[in-house]
């Protein structure tokens, strides 16, 4: 569905991806991994018209779009859920919901915030409470139902487990896991729970300083114990080991 060949980006003058191939296949969960700054949210970013392209392409259903507006991709099914201020926090989970809807009319956003409470009842609960005061995991998933409203047929997800507590980080990964597998959607989603992202995920990209390092299948990424422990924080020894540190109290710590 999206094929990035030999990209180069950045802002400005700042070149901060360099010689980028990366595949998503339709239907399936693509993984990018790797150690902060390494340039993860920019390739999100490049795709979404939001960095600088210098040299390259990035093809959607075999078209380019590389540098094409960030409305225009999402009027073409691209739905793309930041790393961090994904919902607003002054408004209700409502309409915050029907907000994200804007492609639709008013009626089918209606309808199809209603679809979102099926899917992630913890929303039902809270439809009418104002976003900025749900739990980390709340808001995660109510950044996910947002971005479903737009109907995509890829979703770009941005470390959805950023500040949350390991126990609610893992539940928001098993939500992204039944997006590929109950509603067929095709997921690049960059993840700094590395070891959690490559369990799920199908392919892997391991990202260092802006080039990348790995390409193979998701789960044979966590067999290379060098790239692992080097640029993952995930020591062979220890199975729990995940490349992030986190307080365990601080669910509900991001600012929407
Ligand atoms: N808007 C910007 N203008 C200039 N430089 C930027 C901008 N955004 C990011 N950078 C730089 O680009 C590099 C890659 O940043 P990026 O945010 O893509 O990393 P990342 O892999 O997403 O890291 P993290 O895991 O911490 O989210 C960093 O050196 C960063 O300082
Ligand atoms: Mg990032």
């Amino acid at each position: 569905m999206l094929r990035i060949r030999n990209l180069n980006s950045g802002y400005g003058k700042l070149q901060v991806l360099y010689n980028l191939d990366i595949d998503v296949p339709t239907k399936g969960l693509t993984v990018v991994v790797g150690p902060n700054g390494a340039g993860k949210t920019t390739l999100l970013c490049s795709i979404m018209g939001i960095a600088r392209v210098f040299s390259g392409d990035i093809l959607y259903e075999d078209k380019s779009i590389a540098g094409k507006l960030t409305h225009t991709l999402a009027q073409k099914g691209i739905s793309y859920v930041p790393q961090m201020g994904n919902v607003f926090a002054e408004l209700s989970v409502l309409d915050n919901l029907q907000m994200a809807g804007y492609l639709s009319k008013k009626e089918d956003a209606k309808a199809k915030a209603e679809q979102m409470t099926e899917i992630f009842p913890v929303l039902k609960k809270f439809i009418h409470r104002k976003a900025g005061t749900l739990s980390g995991g709340e808001r995660r998933m109510l950044a996910i139902a947002m971005g479903l409203m737009k109907d995509p047929k890829l979703m770009l997800l941005d470390e959805l487990s950023t500040d949350l507590a390991p126990i609610i980080a893992e539940k928001v990964m098993m939500e992204v896991s039944r997006l590929r597998d109950e509603l067929g959607i095709t997921i690049l989603m960059v993840e700094q729970m590395a070891k959690r992202a490559l369990e799920i995920g199908d392919t892997a990209y391991l990202l260092v300083s802006g080039e990348v390092r790995y390409t193979g299948k998701a789960d044979e990424l966590l067999n290379e114990p060098e790239l692992c422990s080097m640029y993952l924080g995930i020591k062979q020894a220890d199975d729990k080991g995940s490349s992030f540190t986190l307080s365990a109290t601080d669910e509900g710590s991001d600012q929407g």
